[in-house]
């Protein structure tokens, strides 16, 4: 198998590229007005893996105070670049930490917990998953919510998929050049729930020259989380909520005692 990096490392097109690639996502759409709806008026916000700041910024902006969790360098530099960048009034309410979502205790709650854009799904559905639903418990304030995004298991299990040969995304680069995506491997094993990728990325100058390109590892581990929330003592609040055709927004609270 040719060299690849993990998604989201140092170095990798996937980390320095996330934004052009997830503003091109429209299955993505809506997320943000979801998970405002479910936390009260300038409520407490936890996300974990946050990323490039994408969701913690704009929540931050509509008045809630954001602590936002994430894992690679890479990500997070991001994250911090644009809060330095933002209105005084914003950056002042929001918070970008290094952290692992399955071992964390930040000795505080929060009125919603975010575990968004099926990050997940980045780490086994075993004991990280377990452990990642009692970091929610845990960080959970009397009446609050926890939001899970997962990709929908039968898309995952799903044979075949795009075309290796044929880009899945073309996006104008600055000055001049263009981003494109290929998947050139795919494969999902049922008996583990686990759907490994290897997506390569290829950036181009202003001539269809090759600048820089990257073969990178994407692995989802999918299951139903609801097992997981209720040994962490949470219980589904409502039906998923579907989003883009291919994830679900599951939000559960804690049970009653
Ligand atoms: C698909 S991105 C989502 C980023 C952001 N929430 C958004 O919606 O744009 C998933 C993020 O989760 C991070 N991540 C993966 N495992 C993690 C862990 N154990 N703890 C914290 N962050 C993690 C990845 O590094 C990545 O930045």
């Amino acid at each position: 198998m040719a060299q690849t990096r993990p998604y989201y490392a140092d170095r990798s097109l996937s980390a320095a590229h996330y934004d052009i690639v997830t503003a091109a996502d429209a299955r993505l759409t809506g997320d943000i007005d979801i998970y405002d709806g479910l936390a009260p008026a300038a409520g407490s916000v936890l996300e974990l893996g946050a990323g490039a700041g994408r969701i913690a910024l704009a929540l931050a902006e509509r008045g809630h105070p954001v602590v936002g969790v994430e894992i690679a360098p890479a990500m997070l530099a991001q994250a911090q670049a644009k809060r330095a960048a933002a209105e005084p009034q914003v950056a002042g309410r929001v918070e970008f930490r290094r952290g692992d979502m399955t071992a964390l205790d930040l000795g505080q709650s929060f009125d919603l917990v975010l575990c968004p854009y099926f990050t997940l799904a980045h780490v086994p559905a075993g004991a990280a998953w377990r452990n990642t639903f009692a970091v929610m418990a845990r960080h959970l304030a009397p009446g609050g919510l926890v939001a899970v995004h997962l990709p929908l298991l039968e898309l995952m299990r799903q044979p075949g998929g795009p075309r290796p040969d044929l880009p899945v995304l073309d996006r104008p680069l600055e000055p001049g050049g263009r981003l494109l995506l290929y998947v050139r491997e795919r494969l999902f094993r049922e008996a583990v729930g686990r759907l490994d990728q290897v997506i390569e990325y290829v950036e181009l100058d202003a001539k269809g020259g090759v600048v820089r390109r990257s073969l990178e590892r994407l692995t989802y581990y999918c299951a139903d989380p609801s097992p997981f929330a209720q040994g962490a003592g949470l219980e589904p609040d409502r039906a998923p909520i579907a989003l883009g055709g291919v994830g679900e927004i599951h939000v559960f609270r804690r049970a009653a005692a």
